[in-house]
């Protein structure tokens, strides 16, 4: 996405990675973004404050008040103006202490006080040493932030600049990017929105509905594999090919959902037409995407086939069949699902797919998993040859909703829900009045991996917001033929 003419504000607090701060301005102003930096009075003990001037060839204010050799009267009052002018205010890095202050309402120097006086979104970028991370008083001031409508990108994990392993790193520019491009979309959105904008909606730009699950709403897909290298040329991976993620994202976008998808080592020519796209290769690069973009999201639904676990060590270059000891010492890998499902807040909705071998045990290995990592719902693919499974077009999956199943009864097999057969089978009056708590029979659908991805979509959206089923609660515009015939047509191929 090009970032045209968007004003976009840079606060950099004084922290090791403040240096980092200077590819991204580049970044930005690469991709079209007309950008102005503001520096907190530490930063210069990190990186000159010249070279900030150079790259913006504006100003770069630290204090309120005027600051030796600055020769513009206005400066005191730059706070206000700045906050005016920018559509988008990123603070990257942002120290623990410039978090605390913005929780607390501070205004001691120009970052604080333009923060205070912006009119746009804020995205915070957190970045400190692990244990820093972790402290309550941190992670009490991030939800303060997060309840104050902020937006927190969270730190990445990896080596830190005190030499030790954690939670902490500024994340990647190309993840700090795709962030501000989904936050100035939203913008764009909401000033289309406010003004009525028919013409957006040409565009293939939706409104919100309140009663849906996906229209206007961030969804985030995860889907293919992961490899886990053992060296350069060798890995551990699984056929999965991508396509029921491929497929849930198309419905989700045909729902009116504005979709990120994040997808692994998977044939090109299947990606389809989305709103922001990632690519991941092991699991650990896949729990970074997720950590950034799942904590932002209405919806996640997680069809990746993620490896449980990897190699111990990866070495580097090819090793020598001579210097095989033909033993693999493996290492879990994060369970991302689970790690979203201990992070969910009350609006959003998780959603997991559960692939098992054992008819016998399906569902109950299934069920396990929904309340194990605290989901929403959860999607039942049982390996059956030639019917489900891995690389092929057809499906055959259950769709359990909700904590506490009934298991067994009242099985729909490939059959469009309507919403009044789905409410005539709640069985407690109260449970209608939060949907979230209704108990469902599991659904059946079968079919094209698409079809069943629309008829998941349909049911998610009637069980798990009391919305209605497709056409009565169908997004203002139509998905574009583009997304939903050129590049869905290859998932009806065989791999
Ligand atoms: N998942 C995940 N991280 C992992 C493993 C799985 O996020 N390390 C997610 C998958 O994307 C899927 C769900 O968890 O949505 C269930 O995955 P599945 O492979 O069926 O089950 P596991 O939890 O891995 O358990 P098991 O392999 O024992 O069946």
């Amino acid at each position: 996405m090009t970032l045209q003419g968007a004003r976009i504000l840079v606060g950099i607090t004084g922290g090791i990675a403040a240096y980092k701060s200077i590819s991204l301005l580049r970044a930005l102003q690469k991709r079209g973004a007309e950008v102005r930096a503001i520096a907190t009075p530490s930063v210069s003990s990190f990186v000159g404050l010249e070279t900030l001037r150079a790259i913006t060839r504006e100003e770069v204010p630290v204090e309120v008040f005027h600051q030796d050799g600055d020769a513009v009267t206005d400066s005191w009052t730059r706070h206000i103006h700045w906050g005016e002018w920018a559509d988008l205010y990123v603070i990257a890095p942002c120290t623990a202490q410039t978090i605390a202050k913005i929780a607390h309402g501070f205004s001691d120097n120009m970052l604080t006080a333009s923060v205070l006086a912006r009119r746009c979104p804020l995205l915070v970028c957190p970045t400190m040493d692990g244990e820093m991370w972790d402290h309550p008083a941190t992670q009490r001031n991030v939800e303060l932030l997060r309840g104050d409508g902020i937006h927190v990108l969270e730190p990445a994990d990896g080596y830190l600049a005190s030499g030790l392993i954690g939670q902490g790193r500024l994340p990647e520019e190309a993840v700090i990017v795709a962030e501000v491009e989904r936050l100035l979309a939203d913008v764009e959105r909401g000033r289309d929105a406010e003004e009525g904008d028919v013409a957006a909606h040409s565009h293939g730009k939706r409104s919100a509905a309140p009663s849906s699950l996906f229209a206007g709403k961030r969804v985030l897909v995860t889907t293919g594999p992961t490899r886990e290298h053992i060296d350069d040329v060798r890995y551990i991976s699984n056929p999965s090919s991508g396509k029921m993620g491929i497929a849930m994202a198309l419905a989700a976008k045909q729902a009116g959902a504005y979709v990120t998808l994040l997808h692994g080592p998977i044939e090109s020519s299947l990606l389809p037409a989305m709103d922001a796209i990632h690519s991941f290769e092991s699991a650990d690069e896949l729990f970074e995407l997720v950590q950034a973009h799942g904590p932002g999201s209405d919806v996640v639904i997680m069809a990746a086939a993620v490896s449980d676990a990897k190699p111990a060590e990866r070495r580097r270059g090819k090793v020598k069949k001579a210097d095989q000891e033909w033993s693999l010492q493996l290492a879990p890998t994060p369970d991302i699902l689970a790690w979203l499902g201990g992070h969910k807040s009350d609006t959003q909705t998780l959603i997991g797919f559960a692939m098992e071998s054992d008819a016998k045990t399906a569902r109950e290995a299934a069920l396990a998993k929904l309340k194990a990592k605290n989901l929403d719902a959860i999607i039942l693919n049982l390996l059956r040859e030639g019917e489900s499974g891995f690389g092929i077009d057809s499906n055959n999956v259950e769709l359990f909703v909700g904590q506490h199943q009934i298991v067994g009864q009242h099985q729909i097999v490939g059959q469009h829900q309507t919403q009044s057969q789905t409410h005539a089978q709640q069985q407690d009056p109260a449970q209608l009045q939060d949907p979230k708590k209704h108990q469902d029979p599991p659904y059946r659908f079968a079919g094209t991996k698409l079809d069943v991805a629309l008829q998941l979509v349909d049911q998610l959206n009637v069980s798990l917001s009391g919305g209605s089923p497709s056409g009565d609660s169908s997004p203002a515009v139509p998905p574009s033929n583009e997304s939903l015939s050129g590049k869905s047509a290859s998932t009806k191929k065989k791999s």
